[in-house]
């Protein structure tokens, strides 16, 4: 059977999350967005979320051990390929997934990176708008809701995410250049990083990544 398990890599807003979705729903895929899954914890006054909140106002990544846990729990049961978008996030977690992959005998095909320069990230995050009902994305600039900040798909008014403000923008890039672009060598040595260009139209770069997928 072919291997269809991927990690999607990249800076805050390089489009991970719309690109996963897409992709995920195409091919018949599993998204695990480790943000979505806190976010959902969050809202939920969870145990998991009472601890991830602070981390997420911060712009700061939750704990290593707390990650690789909730990760081992989405990996239990699964019965198709998978696209984790999201995770790992420092050399410690991509260390843990490799040992968790090993043991259930899941290799990766391949790590993709959307390489997006900061200019952009800052100007996507300001102007992203997300359902809070039903977890559809917009963007102001680049994909806007047909009617005045309201989700197209059920009518509810849009809402920003608290970590989109300014602050917390920089904070998360910086964290990003910090512990998470050392992954970009940590595959590249692997033999499993593959580079896409993350500007340009959301199409265009769905079919980059098809590319590599059917490889
Ligand atoms: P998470 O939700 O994963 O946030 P992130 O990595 O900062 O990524 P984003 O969701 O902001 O962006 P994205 O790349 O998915 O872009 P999107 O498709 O939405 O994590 C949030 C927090 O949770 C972290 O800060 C941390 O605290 C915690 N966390 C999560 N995972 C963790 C882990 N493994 N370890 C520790 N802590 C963890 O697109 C962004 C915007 O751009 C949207 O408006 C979209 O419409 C628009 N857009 C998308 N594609 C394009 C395009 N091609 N052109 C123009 N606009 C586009």
């Amino acid at each position: 059977m072919a291997i269809l398990n991927f990690v999607f890599l990249g800076p805050p807003g390089a489009g991970k999350g719309t690109q996963a979705e897409i992709i995920a729903k195409k091919h018949g895929l599993v998204k695990i967005s480790t943000g979505d899954i806190l976010r959902e914890a969050v809202k939920n006054g969870t145990e998991l979320g009472k601890l991830a909140d602070g981390y997420m106002k911060r712009g700061e990544l939750v704990p290593d051990e707390i990650m690789l846990g909730l990760i081992e729990e989405q990996l239990a049961n699964i019965d198709k390929g998978f696209i984790l978008d999201g995770f790992p996030r420092t050399v410690k977690q991509a260390e843990g997934l490799d040992e968790l992959l090993q043991k259930k005998h899941l290799p990766l095909k391949a790590v993709i990176l959307l390489d997006v320069p900061d200019e952009e990230i800052i100007k996507r995050l300001s102007a992203r708008r997300v359902c809070p009902n039903c977890g559809a994305v917009y963007n102001l600039l680049y994909n806007p809701p047909k009617n005045d900040e309201i989700c197209d798909v059920c009518g509810t008014k849009l809402v920003q995410r608290k970590d989109d403000n300014p602050e917390t923008i920089k904070r998360r890039l910086d964290v990003y250049h910090e512990q998470t672009a050392p992954l970009i060598d940590y595959y590249q040595a692997k033999g499993l990083l593959v580079k896409v260009d993350g500007t340009g139209k959301p199409e265009q770069i769905t079919e980059a990544i098809e590319e590599v997928i059917f490889k």
